[in-house]
């Protein structure tokens, strides 16, 4: 039996992986004839990557689920607290992957190997943490949690609301943007025009 907690973590994996792909399919294609295009979808992309996970995924990871696993099997501890450290840093890597993608558009090809130099590292750091959650954590968490404890953990993912927006997930706002960049991102990246 599938628990609609797992359901949900590995549904937003699967958006940010594919968000993360298409990104480094961006980076590999460069900027062709529409190069305003090609900027603000890289900006909305990096928005995203941004914005989706420091909002809705890793509080439920860190807060509700890591907690319950560690309790339940102290073997994880030490992954548990470096999914931990990623969460705490990772907002300050796109941070910084905005910052010199700016330096980029704005400075020139002077800056642009500094850009993908970044985004190939923070793809590949991403990715890796996603998949130590899945091939460890998830599997952990299905091996030890009670049927009570998945009660409350489902619970709690269902009324685990946004900070700052004050809505439940899934809010339809992050799967508006991501159909939106998907518009707007070149062929075959997504269905946008040549840019
Ligand atoms: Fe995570
Ligand atoms: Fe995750």
């Amino acid at each position: 039996m599938t628990h609609e907690s797992l359901r949900i973590i590995r549904e937003e994996h699967a958006a940010l992986a594919a968000m993360l792909r298409s990104l480094m399919l961006m980076v590999e294609r460069g900027p062709k004839k529409d190069v305003d295009n090609y900027f603000s979808v890289l900006r909305a992309m990096l928005f995203y990557v941004d914005e989706f996970p420091e909002r809705l995924h890793h509080p439920k990871e860190t807060e509700l689920l890591f907690p319950k696993v560690v309790n339940a099997s102290h073997a994880v501890a030490e992954a548990v607290q470096r999914l931990d450290r990623d969460h705490a840093r990772g907002e300050a890597a796109v941070r910084e992957l905005q910052h010199l993608l700016l330096a980029w558009e704005l400075l020139g090809e002077t800056r642009r190997g500094a850009f993908e130099g970044a985004c190939l590292r923070f793809v590949k750091f991403y990715m890796e943490h996603m998949h130590i959650e899945e091939s460890l954590i998830l599997p952990e968490a299905e091996r030890w949690l009670s049927a009570e404890e998945w009660r409350l953990l489902d619970e709690a993912f269902a009324s685990n609301r946004d900070p700052l927006t004050g809505k439940y997930p899934p809010d339809p706002a992050y799967e508006r943007l991501f159909a939106h960049i998907l518009l707007k991102a070149p062929a075959p990246i997504g269905v946008g025009e040549d840019a």
